[in-house]
């Protein structure tokens, strides 16, 4: 059966919008803030590695099932899922799947809005000139005094959030289109930019080599499941803004006629190479400049700064690549906020203003959390065979990244080929019953699943 429904909230006005809010969405600090950290504490190329296989096997995959889900219930998360199952015959509660979605939503831009203001404190920062002929210890030691100070961290994560309350509250198209249209690129160029400075150190091949060539000596006293194939999968779910229904809102915004496929994997891609990219600007200088790699949370504020302090016109290209980072997290938190507003519009009748004023609010109160992770709240503990160290921040992101969003992932798989209809998703995805739509079936079938399935429960010691 073909569906013929139409989005309350409007529709995206060119397949093109659509990749670029999705690219948007995908592309943020996952890529170039908690990329290259995760990769530094979980052994370098090995988890570029496994990260690399899950986004080809689990989420470009997903990301195709998101995208159909949305685009054929044309609702928010939770009302799409209660729609669609009840067409295809099954329980309305799946629409909890959408709850579980909204909420890793405000957890993650809870934290996600506090990062993007460590990125706001850095353009004054570069902008001024502080990390002019700076070394490791002192980019370390301005990093440490900005995150022990909440009054300041609480300063920017509350401007931050207004940013994303403000776009969300004027719909999604209207201001968020021109910000990824000419943002994006300017951000991609930046980091070749940066990538041509990092060429220039004397550890380059250092920083090439630690990223692709797996040196699988740094695992022999590490887990494999819980130290480089959970994190990797928890990224890849992360960076390409799947599991919790953002993708999901923006599919219900895509016209029919637009090729799921084709921008699943132009997203993907653009992802992907951002990531990468930043993880060929930053390790040749971590190397350079004798930071340590598992310098967690903060390495890109370490390292970039120093890059910066030192290339010519560094003051000017550094505060340039903060700003560009802050949009690049502005594309990104809105589509975390949509979901839940996207749901109060539908249910509670609210104007989109005010359901985006209180749905920020609610996910700036749970960011203070963070604010204080960092300072007077900092504690340590041990999940999955993992130690952490920044309290409830860590917290927040192993159970969203790590728990939620794969979980969220495999009810979506779940849901698409095992429960509804064979016709339903040939139609959707517009690939007739061909080839590459057999292949996509039988990885979201067994494939994506059982992969996460697998990964998860080993990785928690439930296997051995
Ligand atoms: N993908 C974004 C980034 O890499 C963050 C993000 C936006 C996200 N929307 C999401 C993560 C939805 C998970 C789910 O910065």
């Amino acid at each position: 059966m073909t569906s013929t429904r139409t989005s309350i909230h409007g529709q995206w006005s060119s397949r093109w919008v659509f990749i670029l809010a999705a690219t948007g969405s995908a592309v943020g600090l996952g890529n170039i803030w908690r990329f290259p950290y995760l990769t530094g504490e979980n052994g370098g190329g090995a988890f570029v590695l496994v990260y690399l296989f899950c986004v080809v096997m689990m989420g470009i995959p997903i990301m195709m099932a998101e995208i159909l889900l949305g685009r054929r219930g044309r609702k928010n998360p939770i009302n799409t899922m209660h729609t669609l199952a009840i067409e295809e015959g099954l329980s309305p509660n799946w629409r909890l799947l959408g709850w579980l979605g909204v909420i890793a939503g405000f957890i993650i831009l809870s934290y996600y809005s506090v990062i993007a203001g460590w990125t706001i404190a850095f353009i004054f920062k570069t902008g001024m000139g502080d990390f002019v002929g700076s070394n490791a210890d002192q980019t370390t030691a301005i990093f440490s005094e900005l995150i022990s100070n909440p009054k300041i961290l609480l300063f920017w994560h509350t401007f931050f959030m207004f940013l994303t309350i403000y776009i969300v509250s004027r719909g999604v198209k209207s201001g968020l289109e021109q910000a990824v249209k000419f943002l994006m690129p300017a951000l991609f160029i930046l980091l070749l930019v940066m990538v041509g400075y990092a060429m220039s150190t004397e550890r380059f091949l250092d920083g090439l080599k630690y990223l692709f060539v797996p040196d699988f000596s740094v695992l022999a006293n590490k887990n494999l499941f819980s130290d480089v194939f959970l994190p990797a999968l928890g990224q890849a779910f992360f960076s390409l803004s799947i599991g919790m229904g953002a993708i999901m809102i923006y599919g219900s915004y895509l016209s029919k006629d637009s090729s799921i496929t084709f921008n699943s994997f132009v997203i993907a891609l653009a992802d992907t190479g951002v990531a990468i990219l930043a993880g060929i600007a930053i390790f040749p200088i971590v190397f350079t400049y004798g930071l340590e790699p598992s310098g967690g949370p903060g390495l890109i504020f370490v390292s970039l700064p120093i890059a910066f302090g030192q290339m010519p016109l560094g003051t000017f290209f550094g505060c340039l690549f903060f700003i560009l980072l802050m949009f690049a997290a502005w594309t990104s938190s809105i589509s975390l906020l949509e979901p839940a507003v996207t749901w109060m519009v539908e249910n509670r009748k609210m104007t989109r203003y005010r359901a985006a004023y209180i749905a920020g609010f609610i996910a700036w109160l749970l960011g203070l959390l963070t604010v204080l992770s960092f300072n007077h709240w900092a504690f340590k503990f041990s999940f999955a065979g993992k130690t952490y160290e920044n309290g409830l921040f860590d917290i927040f992101d192993v159970l969203t990244a790590n728990i939620m969003l794969p979980l969220g992932g495999v009810l979506i798989a779940i849901f698409t080929s095992w429960l509804m209809s064979r016709s339903s998703t040939i139609d959707e995805l517009g690939l007739s019953d061909s080839i590459a739509y057999k292949i996509w079936r039988f990885i979201i079938r067994y494939v994506a699943p059982l992969g996460v399935v697998v990964i998860f429960f080993n990785a928690i010691g439930l296997f051995s």
